[in-house]
């Protein structure tokens, strides 16, 4: 049966996106470790050496190019004949106030976080549906539940993709196909040196300056808290070899907490005891 099992994933080619680092590299490698026929992605293919020696197939890809995407699906399908599952993990945090992030950097970040990955879809769609069966799991956040101060942005990100999986879900059902959203607390990783970058960018005299410094404080402590990769990863494994995969998976510092007090707090309470955290 083991040897049937092993087969039968050693069949299953997956792309994942965001494989530079992080629970994407993470991911990527578990995969490959299971006999999964991993295409591994990202825009820094520099950083991807050990992936490669693992087995894993290396596409330079980044999701704010249409052309890089198709190219990435085009030669999937051309090697294989097939795709059975989109992992989109790439993605990245853009901090600052509301007030103060141009629309220009927000669009960035909707183009990464949203529209990138919802491209993918589009074209990896046709291929599932031919084959009636398929896997879309979608990396999360606790913010896609949750607005936190000098994250309005991200947050709006992760909630669209809440959003989109919600309704994707019901659309491709019929398909067969299943889609999943997975929701991340605190994992290392490279996030938090790229997002913490956006914080100090505040604009001299800012009226955030104040809440930057003390939210800067407050990630710096919870830094070394945050989860090992691996734990988003072994769910993202879970998710794709399960035969009736849950809608959502959390993992990661806090997770748990964080959704579960959202659930069952009060709007005012809960941001209450948010900005408890961050004095
Ligand atoms: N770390 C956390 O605490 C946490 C919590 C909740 C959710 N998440 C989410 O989890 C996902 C993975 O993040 P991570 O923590 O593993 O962070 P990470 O270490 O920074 O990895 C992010 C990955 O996304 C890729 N990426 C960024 N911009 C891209 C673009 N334009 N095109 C293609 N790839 C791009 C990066 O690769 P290149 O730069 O090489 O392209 C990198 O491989 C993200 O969606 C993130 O928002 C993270």
């Amino acid at each position: 049966l083991h040897i049937l099992k092993v087969k039968k994933l050693g069949n299953k080619i997956v792309l994942i996106t965001g494989a530079s680092s992080g629970m994407g590299k993470e991911t990527a490698k578990l995969l490959l470790s299971k006999g999964f026929i991993v295409y591994a992605s990202a825009r820094r293919t520099e950083q991807m050496g050990s992936l490669e020696q693992s087995g894993a197939k290396i596409l330079k890809l980044d999701v704010t190019d249409q052309n890089s995407i198709g190219s990435a699906v085009e030669k999937i399908i051309s090697e294989q004949g097939k795709l059975d599952v989109l992992v989109n993990n790439a993605g990245f945090g853009l901090l600052g106030a509301i007030e103060e992030v141009s629309i220009e950097q927000a669009r960035y970040q909707m183009e990464v976080n949203v529209f990138g990955p919802s491209r993918l879809i589009q074209l990896v769609l046709p291929h599932m549906r031919a084959q009636q069966s398929g896997k879309i799991v979608n990396i999360s956040s606790t913010s896609g539940k949750m607005g936190v101060p000098l994250s309005g942005w991200y947050s709006a990100s992760k909630f669209a993709v809440e959003g989109l999986s919600d309704s994707l879900r019901l659309e491709v059902k019929q398909f067969g196909i299943d889609v999943v959203l997975i929701e991340p607390g605190g994992v290392r990783s490279e996030w938090g040196g790229i997002a913490r970058k956006g914080l100090h960018n505040s604009p001299e005299g800012s009226a955030y300056n104040r809440m930057a410094s003390k939210i800067l404080k407050f990630s710096d402590k919870s830094e070394s808290k945050n989860s090992d990769p691996s734990v988003i990863a072994d769910l993202v494994l879970q998710s794709i070899t399960s035969l009736k995969p849950k809608i959502r998976y959390h993992g990661g510092y806090m997770a748990g907490p964080i959704l579960f007090l959202k659930k069952v707090l009060s709007d005012r309470l809960f941001d209450k005891l948010l900005m408890m955290q961050m004095k």
